[in-house]
């Protein structure tokens, strides 16, 4: 396979328009389709890529036997549907997380790709392709920590607002907390055993937006993920924190973001770094290159994230959700609060998971 990989993308959002910036980039994609179903969104795609043929419906993308790989990048409940599709017609599938609106249909999913072993699929975890999450992991395989014991996760920001969309992906700590999920896991390597998570309406909204889960794997690696997207929206100068903290027998790694550089620290028992790179976002360029460099062996990058990883991440953020509302779970603040908060955002030109208004500067 010499020639550039040929693609379409459905659902042209923020995602969809860094999958087509990162693709774009390397050459190694020929952009074929861009599929919108809101005329905006095609209007820029169109604008942004003049060669790709821009259509409303996912259909005509599905059915050019020329297509290899689609992107889903549309909402989740989109998802299940396009998966099938997409298998039907022999494409190769990179799809955005969640895989699907409900645990259900993301199983489905899984089992759908699952018996198609023939096309390549993979879901944007992004924190595994992330540099500092590798770095963290190389450095506790070469024994420099001792035994791994204690994974502590931590990202809160004044993010997306309850009821400003992403109405498809649940709670924050879904929609965003299954990442956190995804990382300890995958740090740990083992499936989680206990879990006991404390959960705050904050603003008095009916679904918690801030969850902490403390609880043990099952090689007694224990854990504790902490999530919210109610860090200080109507702060004057708003900030976030967001870091991950390992802990071992001997030694500790850790790492913290301003979301333009990141910075790793590592204390082992021979070697010290502090290495401070660029955070580099959602890592699609990777993502994509670890796609299309598997695509052209033959060999699955074992780096790429599977369908059934994202539905386990899913799978026990949604547990933990349910397990919180069997423990006392307060409301805090008002909805009046709340209100404040989506007009600010509303008028925010730069600020944390601005919702996608269909124009982008
Ligand atoms: N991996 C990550 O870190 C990460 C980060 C943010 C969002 N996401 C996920 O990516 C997905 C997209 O999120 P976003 O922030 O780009 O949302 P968005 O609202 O900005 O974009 C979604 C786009 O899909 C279009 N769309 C909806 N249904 C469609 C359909 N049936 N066919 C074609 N187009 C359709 C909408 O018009 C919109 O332009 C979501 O599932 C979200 O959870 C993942």
């Amino acid at each position: 396979m010499d020639s550039k990989l040929k693609v379409g993308i459905i659902g042209f959002g923020r995602m969809g328009g860094f999958y087509l910036a990162a693709m774009q980039q390397s050459g190694e994609w020929d952009v074929a389709y861009i599929c919108d179903v809101c005329q905006e969104s095609r209007e820029l795609a169109a604008k942004l890529s003049p060669t790709s043929i821009v259509v409303d419906n996912e259909q005509v993308i599905f059915d050019d036997p020329q297509v290899q790989v689609v992107v889903l990048s549309t909402l989740a409940d989109a998802r299940r549907e396009q998966v099938r599709k997409a298998l039907a017609a022999g494409k190769h599938i990179i799809s955005e997380k969640p895989i699907a609106d409900t645990l259900d249909h993301a199983w489905d999913v899984v089992h759908m790709t699952e018996a198609n072993p023939h096309l390549l699929t993979t879901a944007n975890l992004y924190l595994r392709n992330s540099w500092y999450h590798q770095t963290i992991k190389e450095f506790i395989e070469q024994g420099e920590i001792g035994e791994l014991a204690i994974i502590r996760v931590c990202h809160m920001t004044p993010g997306l607002a309850p009821g400003e969309g992403h109405e498809y992906e649940g709670p924050a700590f879904h929609d965003c907390g299954m990442h956190y999920v995804d990382i300890a896991r995958w740090y740990a390597g083992a499936e989680f055993k206990t879990w006991h998570a404390q959960a705050v309406r904050m603003w008095s909204y009916k679904d918690p937006w801030w969850l902490q889960c403390h609880g043990t794997f099952d090689n007694g690696v224990v854990y504790d993920i902490t999530q919210g997207f109610v860090y200080g929206q109507l702060a004057k100068d708003q900030t976030h924190n967001s870091y991950i903290d390992i802990i071992g027998t001997k030694g500790i790694a850790r790492m913290t973001h301003d979301f333009k550089t990141a910075v790793v620290e590592l204390r082992g028992v021979t070697q010290t770094h502090r290495i401070e790179r660029p955070y580099g976002g959602k890592n699609i360029d990777r993502l994509c290159a670890r796609f299309a460099a598997s695509l052209r062996s033959g060999v699955r990058n074992p780096h790429l994230p599977t369908m059934r990883d994202t539905a386990m991440a899913s799978q026990y953020a949604w547990m933990f959700l349910d397990d919180a509302r069997q423990h006392d779970m307060p409301a805090i603040g008002s909805l009046d609060t709340l209100e404040e908060i989506r007009e600010r955002r509303r008028h925010m030109t730069n600020g944390y998971g601005l919702i996608h208004r269909n124009v982008r500067g």
